[in-house]
C-alpha cells in the first residue's frame, strides 16, 4: 500500500490583545475558509484567556460559512421566540432595517427589541441553559463621525473579584430570577408574549455567583439587567436596591470594553463570563445591521450550591 503524504494546511494569523479588561483582535484570518484543527484550538485557548475575539475583515463570510463557524464551538442556539428580529431560527438579524432592507424608524417594534438590548445583559441568561457565545458580524456599522452604536463589555470574573468580602457572603447563596417578558415590561408598546413563548421559555432562576468547573472552580457575577431585577428570598424592594447595587458595580471602567464596530468585524463574546450592551445612537439617523448567530450554553449555571453529578 502506498502512503500519499496528506497537506496539511497552515493558517497564519496573529491574536494581540485590545484591552485591559477583557478582548483580542484577530488578523489574517479567513473564517469562510474551514480552520484546521491547530488554528481553531489556539482561538478557543485565546477566547479562554481574552473571552473576547474581534475577527476583523470577514466580508466573504456567508449566513451558511458563519453557521459553520458557529457550529464548530458546539450546539447552535435555536430561538423559538417569535421577536421579529431574525431570518430564520439560528440567524438573528439585530438590526434597526427590515429582513428586505428598508430604515425602520425608531418606534417601529424591530428598532424597539435593539433598544432592550441597551441594558447590560448576557445573552439568554431567560433560559434553564443559557448560552456560550454570541458571534456578531457587522454588516452596516455606524460612520466614524456618528456617535454611539458600539457594544460594551463588561468582565464579570473581575467584578466578582472585587467585590467587598461582606458582599460576597450576602450574594453567595442568591439566585437572581430572569424572564424573557421583562424585556416587555419596559418597553409598554411592544406586543406581549405569546402563550407559546409562555411555554418554551418560562421564568427561571440562576445563582448569582457562577462556578466556572472549566476555570479550577473560579467564580463570576451573573446577572442581567434586560431580563428581570427580582432576587429570589428577597423583598422585591431589597432585590431590587441589591441588583441596583450590581450593575453600578458592572459598569466601572476598568472592567469594561467599548467596542467600536468596522465594517465586517465578526466578534464572538463568551457570555458566561462577560456582560454585554449596545450604546444608543441615533436610530433615524443611521442604519444598523448585525448578523447573529448563537452557540447554545453546555448545561444549566453552577453555582455554590449545586451539586455536581460525578
Ligand atoms: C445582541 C446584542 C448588542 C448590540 O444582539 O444580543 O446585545 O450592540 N447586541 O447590538
Ligand atoms: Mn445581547
Amino acid at each position: 500500500m502506498s502512503t500519499v503524504a496528506r497537506q496539511i494546511p497552515t493558517q497564519d494569523f496573529q491574536i494581540s490583545r485590545i484591552s485591559d479588561a477583557l478582548g483580542a483582535e484577530v488578523v489574517g484570518l479567513d473564517l469562510s475558509v474551514p480552520l484546521t484543527d491547530d488554528a481553531f484550538e489556539q482561538l478557543r485557548d485565546a477566547l479562554q484567556v481574552h473571552h473576547l475575539l474581534c475577527f476583523r475583515d470577514q466580508s466573504n463570510l456567508s449566513d451558511e460559512a458563519q453557521l459553520a463557524f458557529t457550529r464548530r464551538w458546539g450546539e447552535l442556539e435555536v430561538f423559538p421566540e417569535a421577536d421579529k428580529t431574525k431570518s430564520e431560527t439560528t440567524v438573528y438579524n439585530v438590526a434597526n432595517v427590515s429582513a428586505d432592507g428598508k430604515h425602520l424608524g425608531p418606534d417601529d417594534n424591530q428598532s424597539v427589541y435593539q433598544k432592550v438590548n441597551a441594558r447590560w445583559h448576557t445573552d439568554s441568561s431567560y433560559r434553564y441553559i443559557p448560552s456560550f457565545a454570541s458571534i456578531m458580524l457587522g454588516v452596516e456599522v455606524l460612520p466614524d463621525e456618528a456617535k454611539g452604536g458600539e457594544t460594551e463589555f463588561s468582565n464579570m470574573l473581575l467584578a466578582y473579584d472585587t467585590l467587598s468580602d461582606e458582599m460576597k457572603a450576602q450574594i453567595e447563596p442568591l439566585h437572581m430570577v430572569h424572564y424573557y417578558e421583562f424585556g416587555r415590561r419596559l418597553f409598554s408598546q411592544l406586543p406581549p408574549i405569546t402563550p407559546f413563548e409562555r411555554e418554551v421559555v418560562p421564568p427561571t432562576c440562576h445563582p448569582l455567583v457562577r462556578i466556572h468547573p472549566d476555570r479550577g472552580g473560579r467564580r463570576s457575577l451573573f446577572f442581567t439587567t434586560n431580563a428581570g431585577n427580582e432576587v429570589s428570598g428577597m423583598t422585591l424592594e431589597e432585590g431590587q436596591a441589591l441588583h441596583r447595587k450590581l450593575a453600578s458595580h458592572a459598569s466601572r471602567a476598568e472592567f469594561c470594553y467599548r467596542h467600536r464596530w468596522q465594517p465586517f468585524d465578526l466578534v464572538m463574546w463568551d457570555n458566561r463570563v462577560l456582560l454585554h450592551r449596545a450604546k444608543h445612537y441615533d436610530m433615524a439617523r443611521y442604519r444598523r445591521v448585525f448578523r447573529r448567530t448563537t452557540v447554545a450554553g453546555a448545561g444549566p449555571i453552577v453555582g455554590p450550591f449545586t451539586r455536581i453529578q460525578q
